[in-house]
């Protein structure tokens, strides 16, 4: 068990330091750099050569990682999983006064979360400024370290029906107290400071609001984890893990981590934006394939979609199908959806069985039940720029887009294992022929 926990552990610590999109991305890079990868820029053209291990990223808070083979590689074997979580970005010119001695945050949703674990806890901002000084424009990223904003309640005898359900009101509840009268005019000058320069030298920045919560074991045996955004950190760091242990067999291995998907993944940087398709052209391109032998690899690739799932609920057990019924602890979840909001299909889930079964990594289903729509993610947003046979899975969590939530302590490992067998594997496939994974 010990090294599940010690996974775990790995796990909470990148979540702690990563309390935005763009400090995920640096952090991601941070790994990879250690372990020998070269930064790639989207601007320069690329010298890529066999055995080599690179990045690329767009915006500061969507990576691309790819691992090339030392012989002429056949396709690409790909997992991709989302760097945001649902938060509130601070809007422009944010402070407001209530009541002449409160001064509050104006903020605004970002993503579908649930608005009522806000209240009542100490929160803080992190995110990019852009400050400008004598050589140009730069970014920093900041993360005010300790607890300076919270969002009260409306205490129960101001309103009675508050436990009988209440619709919250995103301009009217969510805005969270900074400080006293005092405080007026100081958030500019506290983030300014944050950045290392002066008021007047930010001209820009995108600042989200995150739970100071610390991650933590709990439970009879500490067998369950909670923390804030493991919907999807716990993927990229788990599909991470297992990436920077694989040797690639005959495909390269790429690593993809993607902003936006909690907005619907449409942005520049988005997994329905070129990116994916750009850089895996690009790598054909400097690997010496031709257009025509890029086609010929991507149509031969394989694509593991990764975005938690949701465990059966211990006191809403009825929200889940009748038969297919996920479990914290119990494995990889394989995502099914007959509309297609899930990419699973017959053959790959075939492929990603033999996956798991190799990796001796145990695995479960999860449908929606048939009378409610569920969810969808980055897979087949994905697959309308670059069309790539794929499986939608996820590991077990409770209380997805809550700013604190719950998974089991075995999963992450049992992610790095499935994808660094995945990635070290051959997926050879035709459209009609027989498929082998070796
Ligand atoms: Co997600």
């Amino acid at each position: 068990m010990k090294e599940f926990y010690e996974e775990s552990e790995k796990l909470l610590r990148f979540i702690e330091n990563s309390p935005s999109c763009f400090h995920v991305v640096k952090n991601i890079a941070g790994m990879l750099e250690e372990k020998g990868f070269t930064a790639l820029e989207e601007q320069n053209c690329w010298q890529i050569t066999p055995g080599g291990r690179y990045y690329v990223t767009r915006n500061g808070s969507s990576l691309i990682a790819f691992q090339i083979p030392e012989r002429e590689f056949g396709g690409f074997q790909l997992i991709c999983s989302h760097t945001d979580s649902p938060s509130f970005k601070v809007k422009e010119q944010p402070e407001m006064q209530a009541d002449g001695k409160y001064t509050k945050l104006n903020v605004e949703k970002y993503g579908g979360m649930l608005c009522a674990p806000w209240f009542d806890r100490p929160l803080s901002v992190a995110g990019r400024v852009l400050v400008q000084d004598e050589q140009g424009i730069h970014q920093v990223l900041i993360n005010v370290d300790r607890d300076l904003l919270m969002i009260p309640n409306v205490a129960i005898h101001m309103n009675r029906n508050a436990n009988d359900g209440y619709t919250y009101n995103a301009q009217k509840d969510m805005c969270p107290v900074f400080g006293d009268e005092l405080a007026k005019d100081s958030f500019g000058k506290l983030i300014a400071s944050e950045a290392g320069t002066a008021p007047e030298q930010v001209l820009g920045s995108d600042l989200f609001l995150y739970n100071r919560q610390k991650g933590t074991f709990w439970g009879n045996e500490r067998e369950f984890i909670a923390s804030p955004r493991l919907d999807d950190l716990q993927c990229v760091f788990g599909s991470l893990r297992g990436f920077l242990e694989a040797k690639p067999g005959k495909n390269a291995a790429v690593f993809c981590a993607f902003d936006n998907e909690e907005t619907g993944s449409v942005s520049r940087q988005g997994a329905a934006s070129t990116f994916l398709k750009d850089t895996l052209y690009r790598i054909s391109l400097a690997s010496g394939k031709t257009r025509e032998e890029h086609f010929a690899a991507v149509s031969g690739s394989f694509m593991i979609s990764a975005d938690n799932a949701h465990a059966v609920h211990p006191n809403h057990a009825e929200l889940a199908d009748p038969v297919n019924r996920p479990q914290m602890n119990h494995g990889i979840v394989i995502k099914y959806n007959a509309a297609q909001k899930y990419t699973t299909d017959g053959i790959s889930t075939a492929i990603f069985r033999t996956i798991c079964d190799r990796a001796q990594v145990p695995y479960q289903i999860f449908t929606n039940r048939s009378d409610m729509a569920g969810g969808s993610t980055l897979g087949n947003i994905s697959n309308t720029q670059v069309s790539l046979r794929a499986v939608d899975i996820g590991l077990p969590q409770l209380a997805m887009h809550s700013p604190y939530e719950m998974a089991g302590v075995r999963d992450t490992l049992y992610l790095e294992r499935a994808a660094k067998l995945y990635y070290s594997s051959t997926i050879c496939m035709s459209e009609n022929g027989c498929i082998t994974v070796e």
